[in-house]
């Protein structure tokens, strides 16, 4: 049986690329919502549709497991989707914890990347109230990301005056760590390296929800011991071009330092 991974578009492979390092004998499905990417300017309601959509394709075949590698998706859609279908899910979060824990010697901010509509749902705002009792985590939102991601456009002179730009009004010495609440963003963990203080760290939520996986499978006996693994990548305009874009991305990501 297969482990499906599910976001709007490429992001997800960055957490694809954490799970093949870490389960390298699994079966995989990569599927992104191609025909609606990017979700970040839809509504709930809309993006509501488009992941249950998804879900439908993707239950097709027979899986294990349902990774939502998309934090807009999974803040929008994770409690419905595990009200309607008997498999385990497994979502993204912005790994804001981690980052405060970081920063409790230091006393340095958090400043943490995720979309608009990921910053604006509940669950965000949860998760903070909840954990952040001194008030020390700011957000930015950026959506422009997203699109550049799509393109395939990550790295290069505008990335880097795009992120300038978003930065300039923030006094980075008050910060320690950035955190990358969007799949997309870990695309760009180099250009951001480049260009922000040695002194802050970059975190993202991948690791976690791979942890997440693999102790659901763990538990229930079903992680692969032997074998080669294998992706078999889907997208909602079953356009062939993307199939190849998918690829290009994760050899990106497998290259990358
Ligand atoms: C997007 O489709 O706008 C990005 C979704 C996400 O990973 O949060």
């Amino acid at each position: 049986m297969k482990i499906a991974f599910f976001d709007s578009g490429l992001g997800g492979i960055t957490v694809l690329h954490e799970a093949m390092k870490r389960m390298p004998h699994e079966d995989f499905i990569y599927y992104a919502d191609t025909a609606h990417v990017p979700y970040g300017p839809k509504s709930r309601d809309e993006v509501l549709t488009f992941v249950k959509q998804s879900v439908d394709a993707i239950i097709q075949d027979e899986i294990k497991a349902l990774v939502i590698a998309c934090n807009t998706a999974t803040s929008i859609a994770i409690t419905d989707l595990r009200k309607t279908y008997k498999l385990p899910i497994i979502g993204m979060e912005p790994a804001v914890k981690p980052a405060l824990e970081m920063n409790r010697s230091s006393g340095k901010r958090v400043l943490v990347f995720a979309t608009q509509l990921t910053l604006q749902q509940a669950k965000y705002r949860e998760l903070v109230s909840r954990i952040d009792d001194m008030g020390m985590v700011d957000s930015l939102p950026l959506p422009e990301l997203v699109e550049f991601c799509e393109n395939l456009e990550v790295e290069g002179p505008q990335i880097r005056d795009y992120f300038l730009t978003k930065l300039a009004s923030f006094d980075l010495s008050n910060y320690g760590t950035v955190v990358l609440g969007c799949t997309h963003y870990p695309f760009y963990t180099s250009v951001l390296r480049e260009i922000l203080p040695s002194h802050i760290q970059i975190v993202d939520g991948s690791r976690g929800t791979v942890n997440r996986l693999m102790q659901v499978l763990q538990e229930s006996d079903q992680l692969t011991a032997t074998g080669d693994a294998h992706v078999k990548w889907m997208c909602s305009s079953g356009d062939s071009a993307y199939i190849q874009k998918m690829e290009r991305a994760l050899a990106f990501l497998q290259a990358a330092k």
